[in-house]
């Protein structure tokens, strides 16, 4: 591994050395923080498709493999062993619970779930048919007039209470937008049910009578909830910490990447994947769409397909796929397995075309995650909430890990200036 690396080939930089950062895993870096002393240039790379952001230790990702680790441990041996607060549990502190950890963890959680009637009164103020991603948006960037004065962000008790009551909070917050959604009233959590398992009741239940929840559906969003939580520096993760980097209230900042999430290039495919699926409707119109989706002049592209970073299989996507078999059979939704049977072919057709394979472009985590949602009973437009639940554990853990770091800076790119060189004001009359 060089040393440094020497800039050659452009007349200002001939020669320039530059120091980089040695990586534990992955592709090393050069460290740029100079250049624009030193050689009097910038770097240029919209879309940051090869800027590191930061230096983090929560999760790692090699997508020319497929590997996605969470603080070491690989995602599937997680998924098949651990549950969404133990997952969470380590990604915030760095290191699985102990027992007595995971009590007392469980304990916090399950007792920072309320929300402030005045927030559930909130609700009331969106339309019926407001979607859950923006009712979510508003209710949590609102959290911070609650929390704003009692949150000291450089205190690491409060910012630990901040991840608490954000992870327990937010399921009750997207249970609260589907049942305003649906014009049922809204349901309290219980303390003496699991987390994923009070979800399901908060969305499902109705005053009026009793509801046992079907542990299945609960064991599903657990493994869907661990295999989202994390992802190191995907849009919506990297503009809670661009968000937070300014000292901003951190509610507010977490709002920042739900709305980031909502996009259908995110964390909004989940739901476009069943759309695009009930649009294809049957198999024999697999070829048509394919085309639609190679087509440059057509904006169709094949939702859940492709990935910044993953150029094989998104480990995710296999985890979820091979899940979808044992949901499906349980509830034997015949609807759910047609879309099943469609997205199997999808897959198929589509990795057996160069245009996808030249491309490196495989099923990702939303592919396959609809599916099962829409197994358990999730509304299409509760999709991406869903994903919210899960990644609200990830932007928390690395908004802990900038605001623990002094190093910590304002985030604040440059640009390419390519408008006007200056000029004179023009008074109207002479325009
Ligand atoms: C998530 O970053 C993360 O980690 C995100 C995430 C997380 O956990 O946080 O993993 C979650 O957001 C998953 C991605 C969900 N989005 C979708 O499924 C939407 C469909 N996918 C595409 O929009 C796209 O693949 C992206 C947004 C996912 C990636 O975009 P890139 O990296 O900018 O890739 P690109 O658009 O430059 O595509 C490269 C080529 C282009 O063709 P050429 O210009 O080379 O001819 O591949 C083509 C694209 O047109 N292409 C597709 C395609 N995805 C890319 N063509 C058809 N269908 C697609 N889905």
């Amino acid at each position: 591994m060089a040393d440094n690396y020497t800039l050659s080939g452009s007349n200002s930089t001939d020669g320039t050395e530059l120091p980089h950062v040695e990586p534990t895993l992955g592709t090393p870096a050069v460290d740029v923080r100079g250049l624009n002393q030193t050689a009097g240039v910038f770097t240029f790379d919209p879309a940051f498709t090869a800027t590191c952001s930061c230096e983090s230790d929560i999760t790692f990702i090699d997508g020319a493999n497929g590997q996605l680790l969470y603080r070491g441990y690989p995602i599937d041996q997680l998924a098949a062993n651990a549950s969404h607060l133990e997952v969470s549990y380590l990604l915030i502190n760095g290191e699985l619970p102990s027992r007595t950890q995971m009590d007392q963890f469980r304990e916090s959680i399950t007792h920072h779930t309320m929300l402030n009637t005045s927030l559930m009164n909130f609700f009331d103020s969106f339309h019926y048919d407001a979607h859950p991603m923006a009712m979510m948006t508003g209710i949590v960037g609102s959290l911070a007039a609650f929390y704003h004065d009692t949150t000291d962000i450089h205190d690491p008790e409060h910012r630990e209470t901040f991840a608490h009551r954000m992870i327990a909070k937010i399921p009750t917050i997207a249970a609260a937008a589907y049942k305003h959604s649906v014009g049922q009233p809204i349901m309290s959590p219980r303390n003496n049910l699991g987390y994923t398992s009070n979800l399901l009741r908060m969305m499902f239940a109705v005053p009026a009578e009793d509801y046992e929840v079907d542990p299945v559906a609960s064991k599903a969003l657990e493994v869907l909830f661990m295999l989202h939580a994390d992802h190191e520096q995907n849009a919506s993760t990297s503009t809670v910490r661009m968000a937070g980097s300014t000292g901003a209230n951190p509610y507010a900042a977490l709002s920042t990447g739900i709305a980031a999430l909502w996009g259908p290039a995110h964390g909004g495919a989940n739901e476009a994947v069943l759309n695009m699926l009930n649009e294809i409707g049957d198999a024999s119109n697999v070829p048509e769409y394919i085309e639609k989706a190679k087509d440059k002049n057509d904006p169709f592209k094949l939702m859940g397909f492709g990935h910044r970073v993953y150029k094989n299989f998104d480990p995710r996507a296999l985890v979820i796929r091979d899940y979808c078999h044992q949901v499906l059979d349980h509830y034997n939704n015949q609807g759910n397995e047609r879309l099943f049977d469609l997205a199997r072919e999808l897959e198929r057709v589509a990795l057996e075309d160069d245009y996808f394979v030249e491309r490196a472009l495989y099923p990702n985590v939303d592919f396959y995650s609809g599916i099962i949602y829409a197994a358990l009973g999730i509304p299409t437009n509760m999709f991406t909430p869903m994903f919210a639940i899960a990644r609200t554990v990830g932007w928390s853990a690395h908004w802990m890990e900038m605001m623990n770091d002094p190093g910590t800076r304002i985030a604040r790119p440059r640009q390419v200036y390519t408008g006007y060189t200056q000029r004179d004001y023009v008074p109207t009359d002479k325009r």
